[in-house]
């Protein structure tokens, strides 16, 4: 019962109100999709479900809230539930990112890393994915992973934490509801042009540096479109694909990683060596 086509699914966005969020909302309502949407951000969420509606999408239900917040997301769920019984489909897309060294690094930034990144769809998780194997339609979960839960990429510690741990859940998963026809995709994108890019804290860092604006644009430059990412994912559902690439170099670094590791350490070091040097004087 894995999911050949979208039409009529009921298919649940994290993260809906921006970037890859929305631009899934918008492509899988234009297969047909029946969307449930939730963000921590009420008024764009709001626009994201009045532009779904205009371009004569259906969204079942839409709620604002923080998905690290288990008891919210039971809460959600309930309600979900009420209104249009178990989920086909569930994306968990939402996330924040920090990067710092862990002499920067606080408490709160390892914290709210694991509470969004890996809570928040383990919340999802606990919360919807018991009454889809109760249905027995078989479905997919989507879990947006990230490059950094592949690679040891620099000052990513706290963000790798949590999204390492989310390839953990999914690669496991993937096996465990494979007899419920539940699929699994972990999607692991690179640089994607969203707001994401420029709301990433680097804790101690002025973004404001030209040698770091400059890396900045260096990453938007090489970045994808949320649309393009949005494309993978669906096709990674469709073609019940585990692991959704978005961009060759993230494909490649992965490869490259398992099959030469003394190469890959050391490109790793020199990565790093390269972000000290540019990023790391205040
Ligand atoms: P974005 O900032 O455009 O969208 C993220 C959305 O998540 C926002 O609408 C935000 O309000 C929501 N959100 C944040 N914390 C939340 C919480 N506690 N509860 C509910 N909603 C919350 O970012 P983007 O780029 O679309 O990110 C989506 C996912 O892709 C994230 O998980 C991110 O880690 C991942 N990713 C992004 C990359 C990029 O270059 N933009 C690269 C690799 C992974």
């Amino acid at each position: 019962m894995a999911i050949t086509d979208l039409r009529g699914t009921k298919f649940l966005v994290t993260g809906a109100a921006s970037g890859i969020g929305r631009a899934l909302a918008h492509a899988a309502s234009d297969r047909g999709a029946r969307l449930v949407l939730t963000d921590l951000q009420e008024e764009a969420l709001d626009e994201v479900v009045r532009s779904v509606r205009e371009r004569g999408g259906t969204v079942l239900h839409s709620a604002a809230l923080d998905i690290s917040d288990y008891e919210a997301v039971t809460a959600f769920a309930r309600d979900v539930h009420e209104a249009c019984g178990s989920l086909d489909i569930v994306a968990n897309v939402a996330g924040v990112s920090v990067w710092g060294t862990v002499d920067r690094l606080q408490h709160e930034h390892w914290k709210l890393m694991v509470d969004v990144n890996l809570m928040g769809p383990i919340h999802v998780i606990e919360n919807f994915v018991p009454a889809m194997i109760e249905a027995g339609r078989g479905g997919h979960i989507v879990n947006v992973s990230s490059a950094a839960g592949l690679l040891a990429l620099p000052w990513h510690a706290a963000y790798s934490a949590s999204k390492f741990g989310l390839r953990g859940v999914s690669e496991v998963l993937r096996f465990d509801l494979k007899r419920d026809g539940i699929g699994v995709s972990l999607v692991v994108p690179g640089a994607v042009r969203t707001p994401l890019v420029d709301t990433v804290q680097i804790v101690g860092v002025d973004r404001d540096r030209p040698e770091v604006r400059k890396l900045t644009q260096r990453f938007v430059r090489h970045a994808a479109t949320p649309e393009k990412v949005a494309e993978r994912i669906v096709t990674g559902i469709l073609k019940n694909r585990f692991m959704v690439y978005t961009s060759f170099d993230t494909r490649f670094g992965y490869w490259w990683a398992r099959k030469f590791a003394p190469p890959y350490n050391l490109v790793m070091q020199a990565a790093n060596d390269y972000f000290r040097r540019v990023v790391g004087t205040k």
